[in-house]
């Protein structure tokens, strides 16, 4: 199923169970400029990985290759024909309510049914009929995370989904993408800038730098995980120095 040289983006053979995601010498060029050069990456079945790297390093885009919406590529990315992505703004049709968003694009003529249990999967049940204008900018992004949800992904695609949402928003929003993927198994790939955001949720971080991932480290902490715990601190710092972002020390209180 693989195509290399302007290969498109191809779902993975069924009977390849060992990987959800197999790329393999990607590349993507932008007016000349290779952004994507190169690139390996493997994620297991059900495995969650976040990936963090500066701004215009190329997340997005390989985000975008990996949903399919960018074929202009080379290189091999295989993919499950079943996989969503859940962006940073929601992007919710204003003109429909809340339910019908979530079953936009599905094939055939799916049952309200489906869009109530997954907006009660994201504790939106109360917001079935709403309007997207009237929703809080948490609520919007769990009714992106339903409209993921009802495709069923194998893999799950997420770009800074937490990204415009204030502290407290966020750190529920968290939470549940965290549960969800357990409950759930599939695989997730986020893109990130918070070091934090991808401790706490992540088997494995990677950090894409030049065009390639150029760093990752497992976290094995127990789950749940607690940002607390020294060795939490440890992995934090450790990913803050290869970003070449300096650890926050403690501040010694001037003595009175
Ligand atoms: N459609 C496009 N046309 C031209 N340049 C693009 C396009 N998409 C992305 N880029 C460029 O590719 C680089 C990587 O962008 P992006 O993947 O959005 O970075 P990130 O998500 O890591 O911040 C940036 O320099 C950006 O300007
Ligand atoms: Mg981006």
């Amino acid at each position: 199923m693989a195509t290399d040289v302007h290969g498109a983006v191809t779902p993975t053979p069924s009977e390849d169970h060992s990987a959800a995601v197999r790329v393999s010498g990607l590349s993507r060029t932008f007016d000349g400029r290779r952004v994507i050069d190169g690139l390996e990456l493997t994620v297991r079945p059900g495995e969650f990985v976040a990936l963090l790297g500066r701004s215009g390093c190329g997340k997005s885009t390989l985000l975008k290759i990996l949903a399919g919406l960018d074929r202009d590529i080379q290189g091999t990315a295989l993919v499950p024909r079943r996989k969503a992505t859940a962006f940073q703004a929601p992007r919710l049709m204003p003109w429909k309510r809340v339910w019908r968003n979530v079953l936009l694009g599905l094939p055939g003529k799916p049952e309200r049914a489906l869009a109530e249990r997954a907006l009660a999967e994201v504790g939106l049940d109360h917001r079935v009929d709403a309007w997207p204008k009237t929703l809080s900018g948490g609520e919007a992004q769990r009714a992106s995370l339903a409209r993921a949800l009802v495709r069923e992904p194998d893999l799950l695609l997420l770009d800074e989904p937490f990204g415009a949402l204030d502290a407290l928003t966020r750190i529920k929003a968290q939470r549940l993408v965290g549960e969800l993927w357990q409950r759930r198994g599939c695989a997730v790939l986020l893109v990130t800038h918070d070091v934090e955001e991808a401790v706490l949720l992540a088997d494995r971080v990677l950090v894409m730098d030049d065009g390639v991932i150029a760093h990752e480290t497992r976290i094995d902490l127990p789950r749940p995980r607690d940002i607390s715990d020294p060795g939490f601190g440890e992995l934090r710092a450790q990913l803050l120095d290869r970003l070449g972002v300096e650890a926050p020390t403690a501040t010694p209180v001037p003595a009175a």
